[in-house]
């Protein structure tokens, strides 16, 4: 029997990436997924994948980012599946122009805000209620290593700070219902969006994306672990969907090849 037989989860940015892997890995489990997604044809094709592989997906077109369409999408996965267990927030990102402070677009911080902390807030508040009905469930938020140590990206280290909060006010507001709230917080993942923009040759590159690509190889030196594929989160995200992380509410799994843990004053050079 799979660790999440009889589960129904709903994932945010599952055409792509870490939340598509994760699907996947919930499905083999046994749960059944609905498949949040802006991207039309990502998310038609993350659900074709599930559904030829023998597994219970529905593609459910929806902006994270926008109070009506969450509420629909919620609404049609319960309608569709008859319950809700799962709620992973994993849409989420960076601009470029993520600049210093004093030199940010505000539309930039607006967005940055919009996508990685009003959508996890506008999934739970329509999802929750479904949670409680189901007698209690998990709630699984995607942050970064950089929401617990900052990073040269303004909004988007003070969004991913925000989730991990987010996430420990949830697990103490919900516990009387049975519901736990957990965070995972990954170093670098080889998603097809990242391989794109750091693993390829003929990519024209400007100065600070040049300048982020000899930092990441300076850091992949000293934190061997801290990179990792889509299915290593997805492993994380299945322990936590599953009754086998009981013990586990309101904290942050750093994923991050102790990036966030330990300054590495040790390396030889
Ligand atoms: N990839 C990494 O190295 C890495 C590292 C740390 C944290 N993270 C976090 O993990 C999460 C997933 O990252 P990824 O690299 O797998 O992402 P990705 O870019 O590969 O996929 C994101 C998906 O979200 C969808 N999306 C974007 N805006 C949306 C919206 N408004 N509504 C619905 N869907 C929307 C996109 O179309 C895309 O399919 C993000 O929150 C990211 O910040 C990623």
């Amino acid at each position: 029997m799979g660790r999440l037989e009889g589960k129904v989860v709903f994932l945010t940015g599952a055409g792509a990436g870490i939340a598509k892997a994760t699907a996947q890995s919930c499905v083999r489990e046994g749960a059944r997924v609905a498949l949040f997604e802006l991207n039309e044809e990502a998310g038609a094709s993350a659900e074709k994948q599930i559904r030829d592989a023998g597994g219970d997906a529905l593609f459910v077109h929806t902006d994270v980012t926008n109070d009506n369409s969450v509420r629909e999408a919620v609404a049609k996965t319960v309608k569709h599946f008859g319950r809700l267990d799962v709620i992973f927030n994993c849409a989420g990102g960076s601009s470029e122009d993520d600049h210093p402070v004093h030199e940010m677009d505000l539309e930039v911080w607006h967005k940055t805000v919009a996508l990685n902390l009003l959508h996890p807030f506008l999934t739970c508040r329509h999802g929750i209620p479904h949670l409680m009905k189901a007698g209690g469930g998990s709630i699984i938020n995607v942050t970064s290593h950089l929401g617990l140590i900052g990073s040269a990206k303004p909004a988007y280290a003070a969004t991913k700070g925000g989730i991990i909060s987010f996430t420990k006010t949830l697990a103490a507001q919900y516990v009387s219902y049975n519901i736990r709230a957990n965070a995972i917080a990954p170093g670098s993942i080889r998603t097809e969006r990242t391989l794109g923009r750091y693993d390829n040759p003929n990519a024209v590159l400007s100065e600070r994306a040049k300048l982020d690509l000899r930092r990441r190889a300076k850091m992949k030196k000293l934190y061997p672990f801290a990179s990792g594929d889509p299915k290593d989160i997805a492993e994380i995200a299945v322990f936590l969907a599953s009754d086998e992380s009981r013990m586990l509410t309101g904290t942050t799994i750093a994923a991050d090849g102790g990036r966030s843990s330990y300054l590495n004053v040790y390396s030889e050079d």
